[in-house]
């Protein structure tokens, strides 16, 4: 009995093998693409866990994928491979799309094909609600996407009801608010100021001068929850009684980058006063903590996102346990380290 689970390398596939290998006794296949210049194995993810063997596999090459569908043969397929920065989206739409739907295309097809009682799960987000019409968002809020990011996955929810419908298989896509942890890229904007905080405070205990940091928009709410309470919802996602729903997990509480900054600051113990257009200065050193450049607004930013995960919470039996300040604290003191 194996599971596969793609894009091993970031948060959501790592976190989602080690809840595997820890609930589970299933052969976990964790996948991720090739690059020449990045040697890696699975050692460096799970050292010495016969359960776990890593693979390359890009899901953008339907060769690929099909290959690795009829050797493994799994019970569940759980895709977290994607072009998962709403920021960069803009840039590289073709790259965007490719992956994130048509590398969706190409596992639902080789698993209709060769392995037609497999589960898929694919990452969905709150960034298809985008530019939202009421809050908290429920399963019923229209997909109202603002990115080349958020419109890709709203294509690959739809392909997967057609194919679900159409196949009879179990496949679906969750929507999962902003989930954050230790192991979140630093392009993302709760682990950018975590490991900035982190490493200005120990400038200032040392006292070195300082960078600032340098942020976008920060009236952007959101609702940020713990990436390992999530991964729990997943499973349940993909445990139910057929015919499978799709649910919305969230912490259901919303909070501004303002606020994020500010509980980081809290939490690291530094002292700072707020100016005007949102410059934070150190109270002692007179030091810019914090400022914003407008080189990280987006072109169409979603304003506010706010969950309702009753469906999931009547249904799954599943509960975000981490509150917002144990997530920045958690974070920062990790990145203080
Ligand atoms: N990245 C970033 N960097 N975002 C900033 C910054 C900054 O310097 N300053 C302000 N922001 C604002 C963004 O404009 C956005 O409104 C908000 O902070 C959150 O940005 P991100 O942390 O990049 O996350 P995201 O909400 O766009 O997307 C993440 O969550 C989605 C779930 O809702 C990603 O993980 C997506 O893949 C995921 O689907």
């Amino acid at each position: 009995m194996s599971v596969i689970v793609t894009g091993i390398n970031g948060q959501d596939g790592y976190y989602m093998c080690k809840y595997l290998l820890e609930h589970t006794s299933f052969m976990i296949y964790g996948t991720l693409r090739y690059r020449a210049t990045k040697l890696t194995n699975a050692k460096e993810y799970f050292p010495d866990n016969p359960r776990f063997t890593m693979l390359h596999l890009d899901i953008t090459d339907n060769v690929n994928v099909l290959n690795i569908i009829k050797k493994v043969k799994p019970q569940y397929f759980i895709n977290f491979a994607a072009q998962s920065f709403v920021g960069k989206s803009w840039d590289i739409p073709h790259v965007t799309w490719t992956t994130n739907t048509m590398g969706v295309i190409n596992i639902l097809d080789s698993l209709k094909t060769e392995c037609s009682h497999c589960r898929f799960y694919n990452a969905g987000t709150s960034e298809e609600f985008g530019d939202v019409l009421y809050s908290p968002q429920n399963e019923d809020h229209p997909l109202r996407p603002r990115s080349p990011y958020a419109a890709s996955k709203c294509a690959a929810r739809h392909i997967i009801r057609v194919y679900r419908e159409s196949y009879g298989m179990y496949a679906i896509q969750g929507w999962l608010f902003n989930h954050e942890s230790i192991r979140r890229g630093k392009d993302f904007v709760t682990r950018k100021i975590t490991s900035t905080i982190a490493s200005i405070k120990k400038n200032i205990e040392s006292g070195e001068r300082f960078e600032p940091l340098e942020l976008g928009n920060m009236n952007a709410k959101r609702d940020w929850g713990d990436a390992e309470d999530f991964i729990d919802g997943v499973w349940k996602m993909l445990n139910q009684d057929t015919p499978p729903s799709e649910y919305i997990l969230s912490s259901g509480t919303m909070y501004s980058v303002r606020d994020f900054l500010e509980e980081c600051l809290r939490v690291a113990d530094i002292q700072w006063s707020r100016c005007d257009n949102d410059v934070y200065v150190h109270t002692t050193t007179g030091e810019v903590i914090s400022r914003v450049n407008s080189d990280y607004y987006r072109l169409a930013d979603v304003n506010c996102l706010m969950g309702n995960n009753k469906k999931a919470r009547l249904e799954l039996d599943w509960t975000p346990k981490t509150d917002f300040s144990t997530l920045v604290r958690k974070m920062f003191e990790h990145d203080y380290l």
